[in-house]
């Protein structure tokens, strides 16, 4: 499962990337406007410090818009991913791209007839926001199975990336169930690392080693 991180924050994305383990990133609106700066300069800046996919999402609501913008986006770099929103002008604007090569990220999913439609407009990714859905009391990680489960039955190529990630057990579960991505936020990307063990572990053996070295 290659793992991306949800955030627009240049300094967490080159944080996360020294760690050899990052393999994109995810922005949204929210994210973005939490930055204060130009919307271009900063996917230009975030794409030149990560190779892999980046997701931009546009901000218009109807097809026309959501293609001019898109197309914009999609000039900034070749790693940029068009997000677009699951309602008929986004999932129109996908298939749209779908028939010219652009990748695009369908977002704000919460149903399995949404995953089915985005498919079959020939999405890249699609979007089951986890954390959204735990929080109004549904289980999010079912809805991941049951996409990984349809797209497997009619082998859609559309790539399964879990958003709205709230734990590191969601990134868990997200692999046991077969998703091929996980967003991640920085703080629980962070998180990932710890076990009180690990800690334990290594203070103990530095402490051994001290105590037999101590003086020769
Ligand atoms: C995904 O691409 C979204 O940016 C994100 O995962 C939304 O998460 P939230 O529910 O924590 O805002």
């Amino acid at each position: 499962m290659r793992l991306f991180i949800d955030t627009a924050n240049v300094n967490e994305i080159r944080e996360a990337a020294s760690w050899g383990v990052l393999d994109g990133v995810t922005t949204n609106p929210s994210l973005v406007a939490r930055e204060g700066r130009s919307y271009r300069a900063l996917i230009e800046e975030i794409c030149r410090l990560v190779p892999g996919p980046v997701s931009a999402e546009v901000l218009a609501t109807d097809a026309e818009g959501m293609e001019r913008e898109g197309r914009e986006l999609a000039a900034i770099a070749e790693n940029v991913v068009i997000k677009l929103p699951i309602t008929p002008e986004g999932v129109k604007t996908c298939a749209r791209f779908a028939d010219e090569g652009i990748a695009t990220n369908l977002t704000l999913c919460f149903s399995t007839a949404q995953a089915l439609l985005v498919a079959k407009a020939g999405a890249s990714y699609v979007s089951p926001f986890v954390g959204r859905l735990d929080d109004v009391g549904q289980d999010g990680m079912e809805l991941v199975r049951e996409i990984v489960q349809v797209y497997g039955n009619y082998e859609f190529p559309t790539q399964v990336l879990v958003a709205s990630v709230r734990h590191p057990q969601h990134v868990v579960q997200a692999a046991l169930a077969g998703a091929d991505v996980a967003t991640v936020p920085f703080k629980i990307l962070q998180q990932l690392f710890h076990h009180p063990l690990t800690d334990i572990g290594l203070e103990r053996f530095l402490a051994d080693y001290r105590a037999a070295t101590a003086g020769h």
